[in-house]
């Protein structure tokens, strides 16, 4: 099964200059307890903006460069298809961005878990608009705001009908 994970400004930006823009822990921790095990699916350039390895799952890393130099354990791939054919015998796995991976991967994925964060902000890389009707909403759950968790925010999954 092959899901996306994603959190989404009101105005559909996911990030800025290779980074995250805002800082929600209840995020990072939905994050966290969905992908911890599994796969984790990500272009060249999300792979390089992460701090390290994260923990406890499996790397596939998106490139065209043939010559990629990853760390060990890191899988390469070089499309959006190779990738999609060595998880399908996975129970998750999951595209984790930036913006390219997101828009390539959209014909492939089951499922979706957005975070959709109600604020808007200035950035330079977007998720991708969608076919609504493809989809149905399975799951939605209200964020708490708090004094770490500034901006209103949900988590809703979607489903592919
Ligand atoms: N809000 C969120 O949930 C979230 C999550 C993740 C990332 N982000 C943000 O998204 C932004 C990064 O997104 P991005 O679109 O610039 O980069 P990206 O999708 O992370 O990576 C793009 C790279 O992936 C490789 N690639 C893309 N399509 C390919 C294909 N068809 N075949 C082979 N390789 C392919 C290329 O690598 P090469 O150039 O090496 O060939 C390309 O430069 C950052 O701001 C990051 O913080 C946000």
């Amino acid at each position: 099964m092959l899901a996306l994970i994603v959190a989404v400004a009101h105005n559909r930006v996911i990030g800025k200059d290779n980074t995250l823009i805002w800082h929600l822990p209840n995020d990072l921790k939905f994050f966290k307890e969905k992908t911890t095990g599994h796969v984790i699916i990500m272009g060249r350039k999300t792979f390089e903006s992460l701090p390290f390895l994260l923990p406890n799952r499996e790397h596939w890393v998106i490139t065209k460069d043939k010559g990629f130099d990853a760390p060990e354990g890191v899988r390469i791939f070089h499309s959006p298809e190779a990738v999609a054919e060595a998880a399908k015998d996975l129970d998750a796995a999951y595209v984790i961005g930036g913006a390219q991976i997101y828009e390539a991967f959209l014909p492939f994925v089951d499922v979706m878990h957005i975070t959709e964060v109600d604020h808007t902000f200035e950035g330079d890389a977007f998720f991708p608009e969608f076919d609504a009707s493809q989809f149905e909403i399975v799951e939605t759950i209200e964020g708490t705001v708090d004094e770490k968790n500034k901006y209103p925010h949900k988590f809703v999954t979607y489903k592919r009908k």
